[in-house]
């Protein structure tokens, strides 16, 4: 088999980019170790940026994010008992951030995928890259006990934090930053209207919590747990319990609460591996970067990533030129580290340490009070949380 670009990972990243070539009239195959009902029942964040809205436009897959998702633009942020709006879009003249699951982005790009007739391959075993130090890089796979052999002339490492593409280049290529933070948020999905029609961030001495949202029947909340903690300790009663000694008074009255569909316990890390581009592999998406999920950040720097690596190729293929390409590494890592830095301050800000001492603690309200209080913090908040320009 012979492809143009072989896309390893069928997360948002490597569906968004497969579908960008394609309009570009790069031809491409993805290659996943999962089938596609696994991939879709991943619950993941639902922020998205206006940035990351305008690629999915692009690329013909926002018709149904248009119509269902929700426009926001402030966020809250409780403390203390109290509740501050952050009025977002003033701040910014004018951004917004639209809510709308990972998990529909995901299956709009499969959707249009399909329609356009362009291959994925599902279930993909022992997938291995070879020879993408020089100019036939290939990709290799089995399916069904068959091995099989892709010829192609760049390979894109979507296929995330556990993914083979970042595990494949030599270990001295490679330079890792990492922060693991000690404690994980236990989430739950339920059908129940929000709490409040925008996102509250609550800051409170038992640990952070979360009020988000799918849509106006289906809310998403979070609470700070220890990180050795699971699932079966938590009955719903117990999470609804404590959720409404962690947000402010009016939101303990308004909660709706009813049976979770979904629970699940996540681990929070920040990590980057530098470089993205290692001859003619390319990493984009989770498996070059995680954040911690306080602000939302993840699939949002896996669409700039694929916006940065697809004018590349475009780049490489319409103009014979090596710039972009050449130039994509730092480019996305420019990016990447301003989303981390971001989301390493939230999550900083907000959550309770289990070492944290007086002094934390007080600088932690500080921090808050300062936020809400100043018009130049408000709009530093505001300019991340919308998403910097690319
Ligand atoms: N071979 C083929 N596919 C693989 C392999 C492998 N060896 N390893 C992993 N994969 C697949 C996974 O099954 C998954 O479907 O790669 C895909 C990677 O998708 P994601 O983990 O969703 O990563 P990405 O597309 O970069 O999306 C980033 O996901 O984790 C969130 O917060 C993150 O929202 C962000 C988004
Ligand atoms: C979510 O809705 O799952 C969500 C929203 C905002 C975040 C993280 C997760 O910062």
């Amino acid at each position: 088999m012979r492809t143009q670009v072989a896309i390893i990972g069928s997360g948002p990243a490597g569906l968004l980019l497969g579908q960008l070539l394609h309009l570009y009239g790069i031809d491409n195959l993805i290659l996943e170790r999962k089938d596609r009902d696994y991939v879709l029942a991943r619950i993941r964040a639902g922020v998205l940026e206006q940035g990351t809205v305008d690629m999915l436009d692009e690329a013909g897959v926002a018709d149904r994010l248009h119509k269902e998702g929700l426009v926001h633009g402030g966020v809250e942020l409780s403390f203390s008992g109290q509740r501050h709006r952050i009025d977002m879009k003033t701040a910014t003249g004018g951004k917004t951030v639209t809510v709308y699951g990972q998990t529909e982005v995901t299956r709009d790009l499969m959707d249009a995928r399909d329609a356009e007739g362009l291959t994925t391959i599902y279930d993909a075993a022992d997938v291995s890259l070879h020879d993408f130090d020089g100019d036939r890089p290939r990709v290799r796979y089995t399916r069904n006990g068959v091995s099989h052999d892709i010829t192609c002339d760049f390979i894109a490492g979507c296929d995330g934090f556990h993914g083979v593409s970042r595990q494949s280049v030599p270990a001295d290529t490679l330079a890792t930053f990492e922060r693991a933070y000690p404690f994980g948020w236990l989430g739950i999905l339920s059908d129940t209207p929000p709490v409040s029609p925008e996102l509250i961030y609550t800051s409170h001495p038992r640990g952070f919590a979360l009020c988000s949202m799918r849509s106006p029947m289906r809310s998403r909340y979070y609470v700070q747990c220890a990180l050795d903690d699971r699932v079966d300790n938590w009955p719903d009663a117990k999470f609804w319990d404590e959720l409404k000694r962690r947000v402010d008074p009016e939101a303990a009255d308004h909660l709706v609460t009813g049976p979770s569909i979904e629970k699940s316990i996540a681990p929070l890390r920040s990590f980057v591996a530098e470089p993205m581009r290692f001859g003619r592999l390319f990493l984009a998406g989770d498996a070059a970067h995680i954040v911690p999920p306080t602000g939302a950040k993840g699939l949002n720097l896996a669409a700039s990533d694929v916006r940065y690596l697809s004018l590349a190729l475009r780049e490489f293929y319409a103009d014979g030129s090596h710039a972009g390409i050449d130039d994509y590494s730092r480019r996305a890592l420019a990016r990447v580290w301003k989303a981390e830095r971001f989301s390493w301050w939230m999550t900083s800000m907000l959550h309770r340490f289990p070492d944290s001492d007086g002094f934390g603690g007080r600088i932690q309200l500080a921090e808050l009070n300062y936020l809400v209080g100043s018009q130049a913090a408000t709009t530093a908040m505001a300019e991340n949380y919308v998403g910097l320009p690319f």
